[in-house]
């Protein structure tokens, strides 16, 4: 039992929002809600002051999802496990994650993928998995995506790689149709890339030397798949966006097909290419930061739809691989603790999106593309959740819950502070 009193309550699946309490019962279902505004709603029953949590001066919102995050387990645990990655989750006031297939060996059979899901459900939230689309992540043929699906994948993706045959991804983007289920594309041709997690043109590849990814790499990509998914009627998302041309492109193709989705991720939404030169290897991902104008590209995107989930594409890595030369670093940063408050920073507080859209595009949106059970908060439903102080402010430490601390905005003062992540009516984080 646990009574959350006093909070604001934020569920973009219900019109009205306002301050409320919320009852959660035993079996972890929400047991009741009382919007204090509304004279219909019946009070709620006492609970002991144990089993009380204050959220005065909070919103209350759906838990957190996550359709994009690099757990590293089985294979390169140093980085993350699943035990870990999920603790991060919940801190950042995430109660669903899809992880990534590209760890080692990748989740390309049943066996791998039913040992992830069997010790993704011993963790405090609820964690899922892609599997890949082909077998090694090689691009050559395709995963038993039939028998992947039974066993539970959450959809398909080579995350990390490109899938250059187009014959092969049009036959997986059918099959995962017939699946109902999504496919994700990592959008970057190697016949681009000179170089990787750096901006062809920038700046900072001239300072490195680095020939760096050049921009077609992504678009000329986007550009074929989305082609290829309006004719399957697969469910395609396009992972971190990073180029202005590729928005639009994604922005023709959601005109013609409901099945089109696209995500936008913290860093790109935040950073430019600029943040090579002061942050080195820690703003090295991939796709790379791109300019100033495909960053407002990216929150046009994110204003008007076009791309429809936030994700972090939580990519963890050690301090000693991410201290080598900026072209052996691996790309990528770690993202599920920063998530919420780049939002609020970047997209709430410039006004561009409603505090009621980033929630959206946080929950409701990845929870549909993905059929997880998350988005809502209403009376019979599992009682998942976030609390969060969007007024206190914290200054981001390397001290993070992650079993890695890979992150450009160590110093930072970020708005909104996750108090409590609650899922199935147990408290997952408290801070
Ligand atoms: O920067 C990245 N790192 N981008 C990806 O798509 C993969 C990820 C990783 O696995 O490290």
């Amino acid at each position: 039992m646990l009574l959350i009193r006093n909070g604001y309550l934020l569920d973009p699946s219900a019109k009205e929002e306002g301050t409320a309490d919320i009852l959660i019962d035993d079996s972890g279902l929400i047991a009741g809600i009382r919007r204090h505004a509304s004279a219909e709603d019946a009070p709620l029953p006492e609970v002991p002051a144990s089993c009380t949590a204050d959220a005065a001066g909070c919103i209350v919102i759906p838990g957190l999802v996550d359709t994009h995050s690099h757990f590293r387990d089985p294979g390169q645990t140093e980085k993350e496990d699943i035990v870990s990655g999920a603790a991060a989750a919940a801190a950042g006031g995430y109660t669903h994650v899809v992880m990534m297939a590209n760890t080692r060996p990748c989740i390309d059979s049943t066996p791998v993928l039913q040992d992830v899901l069997a010790r993704g459900r011993k963790t405090a939230i609820d964690v899922q998995s892609c599997a890949c689309l082909t077998k090694d992540m090689a691009g050559r043929e395709l995963t038993d995506m039939e028998q992947l699906a039974a066993a539970g994948a959450s959809g398909f993706t080579d995350d990390g790689r490109p899938v250059m045959d187009a014959e092969l991804l049009t036959r997986g983007l059918a099959k995962a149709a017939a699946l109902r289920l999504p496919v994700s594309l990592h959008e970057e041709d190697p016949a681009f890339l000179h170089g990787s997690g750096v901006n062809a043109g920038s700046r900072a590849a001239k300072a490195l030397s680095a020939g760096g990814a050049d921009r077609e790499a992504e678009i000329s990509l986007v550009r074929r798949d989305l082609a290829i998914a309006l004719r399957t009627g697969a469910d395609l998302c396009i992972q971190h966006v990073s180029a202005a041309e590729s928005v639009a492109l994604i922005r023709e193709a959601r005109k013609r097909s409901p099945h089109i989705h696209a995500e936008a991720t913290p860093h790109h939404f935040t950073l430019t290419e600029d943040a090579v030169l002061t942050k080195g290897a820690l703003a090295k991902v991939n796709p790379p930061l791109r300019t100033e104008r495909d960053r407002e590209a990216i929150l046009e995107g994110l204003a008007d739809g076009t791309l429809d989930i936030i994700a972090t594409d939580h990519a963890p890595h050690t301090k000693q691989q991410k201290a080598l030369p900026f072209p052996e670093a691996p790309s990528g940063m770690i993202g599920l603790e920063t998530a919420f408050s780049l939002g609020l920073r970047e997209l709430v507080n410039k006004n561009i999106l409603s505090l009621r859209q980033l929630v959206t595009l946080m929950t409701v949106n990845p929870a549909a593309l993905y059929r997880l059970q998350a988005g809502k908060l209403q009376a019979g439903m599992p009682a998942d959740l976030a609390v969060i102080d969007t007024g206190a402010h914290r200054t981001v430490s390397a001290d993070f819950v992650s079993r890695s601390s890979n992150s450009p905005f160590i110093g930072e003062s970020l708005p909104g502070i996750v108090r409590l992540t609650v899922f199935r009516g147990k408290i997952a984080y408290r801070a």
